[in-house]
């Protein structure tokens, strides 16, 4: 295991101007590496070709796209996550791939872009076996997940407020861990709040088991 980055970005003048994103002090997990400053400008400027869904600034833009700009999301989630994301988009929604028109060097770009909004620490990742069975999984999803997700967590396209969750790219490229994570913590500055039982501005709140049964759910019935 690699120690987590904890690192200061050297901010220079240029960038500053330019408007980058500068994290300071954000202490990284290990699959989260953040990128260099050229990274991140050249990033910024690919980013133009997403905008149009994702907001001018990563805000999202409800229907079109989910927000990208969430230090909740960004804590989250890996490097290599958002890169196959990118590179090969999520089928069945607007999401295109867009690795061979972009080249895995403007992924990789982009990807430090989107990286440089985490302004919290990275969480720490739960890989243990799912506990927890896809029957009490569907009653939870059905009476708290799907009137913004879809009956068929289909997102979008079920007129849902929230993304495909049930969709087998999205399922196929996110772990356990990180879907644990997303859920119990939520996506900051987005309808989607936490579902910890700890946490105090949850619509419910559901136990570690809860949340592990929704996802082998899902699992269970990816489209
Ligand atoms: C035509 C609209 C559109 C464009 C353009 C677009 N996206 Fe997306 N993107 C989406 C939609 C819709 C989703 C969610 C799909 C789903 O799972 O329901 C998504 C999901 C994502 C996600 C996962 C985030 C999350 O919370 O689910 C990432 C990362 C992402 N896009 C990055 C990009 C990047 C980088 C670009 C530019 C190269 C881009 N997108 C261009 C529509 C778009
Ligand atoms: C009040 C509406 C609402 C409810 C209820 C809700 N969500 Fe969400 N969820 C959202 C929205 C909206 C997003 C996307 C945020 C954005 O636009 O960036 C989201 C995003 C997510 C994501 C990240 C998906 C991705 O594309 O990266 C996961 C995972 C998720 N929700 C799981 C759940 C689960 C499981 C439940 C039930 C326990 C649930 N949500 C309940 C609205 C909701």
């Amino acid at each position: 295991m690699s120690p987590p980055y904890r690192i200061r970005l050297v901010v220079t003048a240029g960038l500053a101007m330019a408007g980058v994103a500068i994290a300071s002090d954000v202490g990284y997990r290990a699959d989260q590496e953040p990128g260099t400053p050229e990274q991140i400008a050249r990033g910024k400027s690919a980013f133009v070709t997403c905008s149009g869904c994702h907001g001018v600034d990563g805000e999202g833009r409800v229907g079109m796209g989910p927000r990208l700009n969430s230090p909740s999301y960004l804590a989250s989630v890996s490097n290599d996550l958002l890169a196959t994301t990118i590179r090969e988009g999520r089928a069945q929604t607007n999401m295109i791939p867009w690795g061979a028109s972009l080249g895995e060097d403007t992924v990789t770009d982009l990807v430090a872009y989107l990286r440089s909004w985490q302004t919290t620490d990275g969480y720490a990742l739960d890989t243990s076996p799912l506990k927890g069975s896809a029957e009490q999984g569907a009653e939870l999803y059905q009476s708290i997940c799907s009137r913004c997700h879809g009956r068929n967590a289909r997102g979008y396209a079920e007129l849902g407020s929230g993304t495909g969750i049930g969709g087998g790219a999205f399922l196929g490229a996110i772990s356990d861990g990180e879907l644990r994570l997303l859920i119990h913590k939520g996506k900051d500055n987005t309808p989607m709040r936490p579902f910890d039982k700890d946490a105090p501005t949850a619509v419910a709140n559901l136990t570690d088991e809860e949340i592990d049964a929704i996802i082998a759910y899902l699992r269970a019935n990816a489209w």
